[in-house]
């Protein structure tokens, strides 16, 4: 590999450089090529890696293991349950006995805090694998998916729509302004994205060429959108909001009246995943033509794989 990323962590896409996202993503299509072609490594041979999950997972948890597994490597998968993270003993010293046995950590939980923690105390690679805050692993498969799609990321034009303020929208602000895509969040007022994320965020894309808007308004928000994304109305830890989030949010739902105001016939539907249909998308988008959930949820272990390979 052309580029240095040992011993590096991923807590959020701010950690990278834009070139340094640039060389993820190019290993990511890279190990995708070799996937797919039956081009079988074994590159984490002898390495193990602790996958720590405080909230539930399908696909995080899939991409990492699988990606890990079949390079040869021995993924070890904890829940919240099983270990005393921040229970009977401190996140300091888990983080110190985790290190002395992993090669590296994934941990997926509420507090941003508690990946910082990780990464400070165990001296190996740690990657966020969501927090309350950040989602950077999902946006990278995003990305991913997108120069797919369009061949390129800058100045495609992907529009989030809902839930403003939570870890794939935050995460999407900063992934799309370093890389140049251009990034507009719709949403209602009460869930924009925090000023000083956005403030980061146009600094990133004053270097980038992106452009970062924001609005309540769907009609001027979604016009010419390229991508049309959307996330669950109540993320994890948030379910006493749920009453609060569908009254505001319903009128944002992604359906085919939405999609048609992009005034674009070629648009295309993202999510993360899992989503509620007929909550934040109707049936008919997250099934028709224009989604690509799938190949982003494929993505999610190609670019895993990617930044594990970079980084141990
Ligand atoms: N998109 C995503 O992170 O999915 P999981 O919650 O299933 O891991
Ligand atoms: N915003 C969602 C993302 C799930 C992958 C949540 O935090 O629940």
């Amino acid at each position: 590999m052309a580029f240095n990323l040992k011993g590096r962590s991923l807590l959020t896409l701010k950690d990278f450089t834009a070139e340094e996202i640039r060389l993820l993503l190019d290993v990511s299509h890279q190990v995708k090529r070799e996937k797919k072609s039956g081009n079988l490594q074994r590159r984490f041979l002898g390495k193990t890696l602790a996958l720590l999950f405080e909230k539930r997972s399908t696909r995080t948890r899939c991409a990492f293991e699988t990606a890990f597994g079949e390079e040869g490597g021995y993924p070890v998968f904890l829940s919240g349950d099983d270990i005393q993270l921040g229970a009977k003993e401190s996140i300091e010293d888990t983080a110190r006995v985790l290190g002395r046995m992993f090669d590296c950590i994934q941990f997926r939980g509420y507090k941003h805090e508690t990946v910082e923690k990780l990464a400070e105390y165990s001296g190996v690679p740690v990657y966020n694998g969501l927090t309350d805050t950040f989602h950077p692993t999902q946006i990278l498969a995003d990305l991913m998916t997108v120069e797919e799609e369009f061949g390129s990321l800058k100045g495609v034009k992907i529009v989030f729509v809902g839930d403003g303020r939570n870890n794939v929208a935050n995460s999407l602000l900063i992934g799309c302004s370093k890389t140049g895509a251009d990034f507009t969040v719709v949403a209602p007022e009460k869930l924009f994205p925090s000023d000083e994320l956005l403030n980061l965020s146009r600094e990133y894309a004053s270097y980038s060429g992106s452009k970062i808007d924001i609005t309540d308004s769907i009609e001027s928000g979604v016009k010419d959108a390229q991508v049309i994304y959307t996330d669950v109305w109540v993320s994890m830890g948030e379910e006493k909001k749920q009453k609060e989030r569908y009254e505001l949010l319903k009128p944002y739902q992604v359906n085919k009246s939405l999609m048609e105001k992009t005034g674009r016939k070629e648009t295309i539907f993202m999510h993360c995943l899992p989503a509620v249909k007929g909550n934040e998308a109707s049936f008919d988008v997250i099934e028709g033509k224009a989604s690509r959930v799938w190949d982003e949820a494929e993505n999610r272990k190609h670019t895993i794989k990617a930044i594990i390979l970079a980084t141990i």
